[in-house]
């Protein structure tokens, strides 16, 4: 029996060392200890012994039973730090790195570039004005009569009641034409100084907010705004440009149209249609005729120009305002059903583009 034990530690301790990993271990321990293990099987024998020796073999079952235990803890030890050695050292340099997220820019703010690098390339250029703007800037310089209903198309934000003798209440511009006459105001100025004839050549993009939210509308949206005034410019020119940019920003294939209209600040006044992205003019679920509407332009209304402190008998303009999401969802291969996904933060939707 004493024989037995001896046998039964000495064959554990030594496939305990040969084992190389923690699976092997497990079933050595089971081999062992486990409830048909060969040390738990030779204890059931130690209860057929005679008392005398019981006690005594007992003894040296339980010290052997410990020692395997120890050698099976001892092991998974070493066994453990090795692997952990050995992960360290397969660091392997050649493997791909982990990218951290990139960002991008906003898909408004994209299509704000293209649009300024489209006009930088025929000398209309960005300018910036208040977008918390006086009344007068957003609708009396615009020869928009006071308390003319008018006023009512633009759903505009009233920031205060105050209200400034000249320039009236203050609001949240609803649209970039109020850069017009600020241009203009500066173009005279620079005209004085340099003694050279007035020469507008500008480029308004900035955030317009009106007080209206559903699939076609955010309260904040941007616009871009076109003027041009000069000696001699005529609706000609104004096409020329609109040509130039649907070609530039469309594409080649798509066409457009004006439509007699009415702005209180330009006379003609006309609305721009861009044909169908999606079936290029033949009519579809999007267009329903084959066009899409991009937004308004015309001849600057000599009220304005006199406004401007600029003679309308001497000078003449153009000025175009469009929409930035308008014209991005016109853009082929851009269809978006809820325009105010665009500001909704949704990185599932943003990552798209
Ligand atoms: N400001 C107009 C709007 O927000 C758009 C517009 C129409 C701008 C005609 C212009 C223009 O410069 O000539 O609806």
């Amino acid at each position: 029996m004493e024989e037995n034990l001896l046998q039964i530690k000495n064959d554990a301790l030594s496939l305990i060392f040969e084992t190389e990993d923690p699976k092997s271990l497990e079933e050595l321990k089971l081999q062992f200890l486990g409830r048909s293990g060969r040390l738990t099987l030779a204890f059931k024998e130690i209860a057929g012994l005679p008392l005398e020796k019981r006690a005594e073999i007992g003894k040296l079952g339980n010290e052997i039973k410990k020692v395997i235990e120890d050698a099976i803890a001892d092991r998974a030890m070493e066994l453990k730090k090795s692997a952990q050695k050995k992960q360290k050292n397969n660091l392997d340099i050649t493997n791909p790195g982990i990218k951290p997220p990139l960002g991008h820019l906003h898909l408004v703010t994209q299509a704000i570039e293209e649009i300024t690098s489209i006009f930088e390339k025929i000398g209309i250029t960005r300018v910036r004005y208040p977008e918390v703007e006086w009344d007068y800037y957003a609708f009396t310089a615009l020869n928009f009569p006071a308390n003319h209903p008018a006023r009512d198309d633009w759903e505009t934000f009233f920031t205060t009641d105050n209200t400034d003798s000249k320039k009236g209440q203050i609001v949240l511009t609803p649209h970039t034409s109020n850069g017009q006459v600020r241009e203009m105001e500066k173009a005279v100025e620079e005209s004085k100084k340099t003694k050279m004839p007035i020469n507008i050549r500008m480029l308004n993009i900035a955030k317009c907010y009106r007080r209206q939210s559903d699939v076609s509308h955010t309260q904040m949206f941007h616009q871009f705004e076109g003027l041009v005034v000069g000696k001699n410019i005529s609706i000609s020119h104004l096409k020329g440009v609109l040509e130039y940019f649907v070609k530039s920003y469309f594409g080649e294939k798509r066409e457009f149209r004006i439509r007699p209209y009415h702005f209180q600040f330009t006379e003609p006044s006309f609305e721009i249609d861009v044909t169908c992205g999606v079936c290029l003019g033949k009519g579809c679920k999007l267009c329903k005729a084959g066009w899409l509407e991009m937004g308004g332009a015309g001849m600057v209304h000599p009220n304005v120009l006199n406004y401007g402190k600029i003679d309308p008998t001497i000078y003449t303009g153009f000025a175009f305002g469009w929409g930035v999401e308008r014209v991005l969802m016109m853009k082929e291969g851009i269809e978006i059903d809820d325009l105010r996904l665009l500001y909704s933060n949704k990185l599932e939707f943003l990552e798209q583009f």
